[in-house]
């Protein structure tokens, strides 16, 4: 089995090489951005798919790579994993519909609720000691998945009727447009920012360049929040107009204990 994600800020991604490390002891896993990872979907017939959930959607990069590598995924075996701040209803179902009509077989989806990572929006931020918390109970959450889908009665969150009523009324009706199209409401504040670039290469859109030693965005952001989190002079905002935290994975992670053996 091979990992294929899509990770802002590192939650996806520390969730499926845990899950990927529960299923087969080792994590070969890529990020959709990397030129090899769909060479890496032909290779191998078991995927495990990844993302995080935006207004209850895929994010564009997401929606993009599927629409672009269409048949890739004819004939594959896609165990879905959707991460999120707090709901998403059918965050697993929204690829699970597309892949499925590029000839994908749907073996499973799993919903993990994980840190928020949208740093210029105080709603959803919770404590360390409360975002520690959630990266535990993530952890066994995917121990058991990884185990029932060795099994062979993988667990199917996200997938069904009930669940895409669930996040088309719970959420994605409203807020259709906002993951229609890549965003160019980057703001970067110039006066803060001193050229040091790890915006440029941080970025998955390639969105931001070096202008006279100020960073500059060119209208292709797919919100995904990595420069915000990254950016040494909190120079940069994308849905709010303040800065309240720089999220990262790294913070909510204990040690390196594994809750399995
Ligand atoms: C633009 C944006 C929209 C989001 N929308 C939702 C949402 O609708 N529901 C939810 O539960 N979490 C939402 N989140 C939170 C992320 O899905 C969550 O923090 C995820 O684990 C981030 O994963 P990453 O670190 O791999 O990027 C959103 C995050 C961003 C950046
Ligand atoms: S990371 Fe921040 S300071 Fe560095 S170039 Fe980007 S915006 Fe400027
Ligand atoms: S500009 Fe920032 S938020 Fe937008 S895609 Fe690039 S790294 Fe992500």
């Amino acid at each position: 089995m091979v990992g294929i994600y899509f990770s802002g800020t590192g939650n996806t991604k520390f969730c499926v090489e845990k899950f990927l490390t529960c299923y087969e002891g080792r994590a070969e896993a890529f990020p959709i951005e990397d030129v090899q990872a769909a060479a890496a979907v032909k290779q191998n017939e078991e995927i495990v798919f990844a993302y995080p959930v935006y207004f209850s959607n895929l994010p564009k990069i997401v929606y993009d790579f599927i629409d672009s590598n269409q048949s890739i995924f004819s004939g594959k075996k896609i165990f879905i994993i959707a991460t999120m701040g707090l709901f998403s209803g059918d965050g697993a179902g929204c690829s699970a519909r597309l892949l499925a009509k590029c000839g994908a077989c749907i073996s499973g989806g799993l919903h993990l609720k994980m840190p928020d990572c949208i740093g210029d929006e105080k709603a959803l931020k919770r404590t360390k000691e409360q975002n520690h918390l959630l990266v535990k109970e993530a952890e066994n959450k995917i121990k058991k998945a990884a185990e029932s889908l060795k099994q062979g009665t993988p667990v199917r969150e996200g997938l069904g009727f009930w669940y895409h009523m669930a996040g088309l009324f719970g959420q994605r009706l409203y807020f259709y447009n906002k993951t229609k199209k890549y965003t160019d409401k980057l703001h970067i504040d110039r006066e803060k920012c001193i050229g040091c670039g790890i915006c440029v290469s941080a970025c998955p859109m390639e969105n931001i360049s070096l202008q006279s030693k100020k960073a500059r965005q060119q209208g292709k952001c797919t919100m995904c929040y990595r420069c915000v989190n990254h950016c040494p002079k909190q120079a940069i905002t994308l849905l709010g107009k303040k800065l309240y935290e720089q999220c990262s994975i790294e913070k909510y992670i204990e040690g390196d204990e594994q809750c399995w053996s």
